[in-house]
């Protein structure tokens, strides 16, 4: 079967069962907590909470959606049988309509009756400190025929939450095997009985008491890529008829085969495809939170393009290509064609230049030697396959090994530095492949770091003790900030907030630290906000006298180098929790 077809009988075999058809939400969500979407259920997290009302807004309560999804954390792996960023999600959702028994028999028809595949085995819950075994799925399993149930841990098959806090609960996985007989996992049936009001990371690590969902709600997802690879019996998701038309489009540009060059051919498809659609919904290159994301898409096309040795402006043919397969289902794209070729020409331009100067300092080199080598590729985010193929063309060599332990000594290094530097506050800074200017970034996040510190303590004055810091994220750009309060700011509140912030920053307060055992730290009256445990002796900043916090660093050394402090934006983050943007200018 085709993908356009497995789309159809998708959304059909749902739409008979009852469920509205919903279009995809943009890759940007509405929940700030959350870079990207992520999952379908995403678009729909207020109507399992109860927050929205479906039958109003759907006129049933079930719905049907095919949503654009992107996830980054294995970018590394794309290239293998079954990794991609950018992917399409079939799902079926319930807000109080059906449970179990439904949501289990519709994939189990739909696979077996519809598709006509054979289920390899399903996983379920099989209990933790949080939530009890999942009995009943396994029943209904073994009713269906399925006889291989395998039980899994809270880590593979408990969903959510997404962002800082959402629905969650146990899921039950479906297995097939693809073109090799190897399992895949394709369909993942969430059971959203409870609310977490935790981050799913502090969900994991314990301490959290889930509470139960008014209505219990089912959220399914199936990667539309990987279904679509078991279908037409092949071993790879890039042999799929998604991704055909680009590879052909990419071995006519560069005269190369696909199957000496597979793993570069199938990071330029998945990374431009991905680039394609984040710009389609309106994000460009930058160097944080999405854009930053997108920017190393990029990148990694622009270098593996240049392995391939693809002409001048292969990405405008590329992402012509790519368009022309997707515009039936998604026209957003066919109307900014224009817009994406030509933020993709521009990064495509900055970075070879990059690389030009790169190419310029490799000349110079003579001998070759690991470090030389690493850093050309860190200072220029050179790439090494192609530091190796620039030395080769002069008869140098460079030990790929002693390259990669150069490498991981710097990784340890910089992670290390950065943990020392930013403590608590999680700052976006990964700087692998954007090295140039990162000193300056770390200079402007310093400054940012000790206005939190003021605003803070100016939030504590204006509204009250209760405001307690709930979360910090700091980059070159803004400061953002989350923290106990339980309602909306009114305009004068920020106003004083802005002010008193800027009045301490006129004062010229010097930024002193010490160190001193935890327990004196807190008899001393010093907030603490930490993620982890403390260490026995910590670091106290001090601003003036204004505000105390135990805090890893770095800071200002006087607050009149902050300039200019500003609100932009106050907001809800989640149930009782507010988050406030600021800026320097
Ligand atoms: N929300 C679930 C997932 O994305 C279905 O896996």
């Amino acid at each position: 079967m085709n993908s356009k077809e497995i789309r159809q009988k998708f959304l059909d075999f749902f739409m008979k069962q009852g469920h509205k058809v919903v279009p995809s939400s943009s890759l940007i969500p509405d929940d700030p907590s959350v870079l990207l979407t992520t999952a379908g259920m995403q678009q729909f997290k207020p109507y399992y909470t109860g927050e929205a009302d479906s039958i109003k807004d759907f006129g049933s309560f079930n719905t049907v959606s095919i949503q654009k999804s992107m996830r980054t954390s294995d970018i590394d792996e794309v290239g293998d049988e079954t990794h991609n960023t950018f992917f399409e999600m079939l799902g079926n959702f319930s807000f109080g309509g059906y449970w179990k028994k439904e949501a289990i028999r519709y994939a189990y028809e739909f696979i077996t009756k519809e598709m006509g595949l054979a289920i390899s085995y399903v996983t379920v819950f099989r209990g933790s400190d949080i939530a009890p075994k999942d009995e009943e799925s396994k029943k209904i399993w073994r009713l269906l025929g399925v006889a291989d149930v395998r039980e899994e841990g809270i880590n593979d098959v408990f969903w959510g939450p997404t962002g800082n806090s959402g629905p969650c609960g146990p899921t039950t996985e479906i297995y097939c095997k693809n073109g090799k007989r190897r399992d895949v996992e394709i369909w993942n049936v969430v059971f959203n009985e409870f609310f977490c009001d935790s981050s799913r990371d502090i969900l994991l690590n314990g301490g959290v008491k889930l509470k139960q969902l008014k209505k219990k709600g089912i959220d399914t997802g199936m990667g539309l890529e990987r279904l679509t690879m078991i279908s037409q019996n092949v071993e790879n998701i890039f042999d799929i008829d998604l991704f055909s038309p680009i590879i052909k489009k990419i071995e006519e540009l560069c005269g190369k085969s696909y199957e000496d060059n597979a793993k570069n051919f199938r990071i330029i498809a998945d990374h431009m495809r991905g680039s394609v659609f984040l710009i389609g919904d309106g994000v460009l290159p930058s160097n944080i939170e999405r854009g930053y994301i997108l920017r190393r898409l990029l990148r990694r096309s622009i270098r593996y393009a240049k392995l391939l040795e693809l002409p001048e402006n292969w990405h405008k043919e590329i992402v012509k290509t790519i368009i022309e397969n997707y515009k039936e289902y998604y026209p957003e794209l066919e109307q900014r064609e224009g817009e994406i070729i030509n933020a993709i020409k521009e990064e495509n331009d900055k970075f070879c230049k990059t690389l030009e100067r790169g190419l310029k300092e490799l000349g110079k080199i003579d001998a070759v030697d690991a470090e030389k080598a690493f850093y050309i590729f860190q200072t220029y985010g050179f790439p090494f396959e192609m530091i190796g193929e620039e030395l080769k063309k002069r008869k140098l060599f460079i030990d790929a090994k002693e390259f990669q332990e150069e490498f991981k000594k710097h990784q340890e290094k910089s992670r290390a530095g950065l943990e020392k530097k930013f403590g608590g506050h999680g700052l976006i800074m990964d700087t692998g492949e954007l090295k140039a200017g990162s000193e300056e970034e770390i200079k402007k996040a310093t400054k940012f770091h000790t206005a939190t510190h003021l605003m803070h303590q100016a939030l504590r004055v204006v509204l009250g003790e209760k405001v307690r810091q709930m979360g910090s994220d700091i980059n070159a750009e803004r400061l953002r900030f989350d923290f106990t309060f339980d309602r909306k700011m009114t305009p004068e509140e920020i106003k004083k907030v802005e002010d008193l912030v800027n009045e301490k920053i006129t004062e010229n307060l010097e930024v002193r630290v010490e160190e001193m055992p935890y327990k004196k730290a807190m008899e001393s009256g010093a907030l603490a906000f930490f993620k982890g445990k403390y260490p026995e002796i910590v670091k106290v900043y001090s601003v003036g006298k204004f505000s105390k916090e135990v805090c890893g660093g770095p800071h200002a050394s006087r607050t009149v180098e902050l300039g200019k402090f500003k609100i932009k934006k106050e907001e809800s983050s989640s149930a009782g929790v507010r988050r406030i943007r600021a800026i320097l200018e």
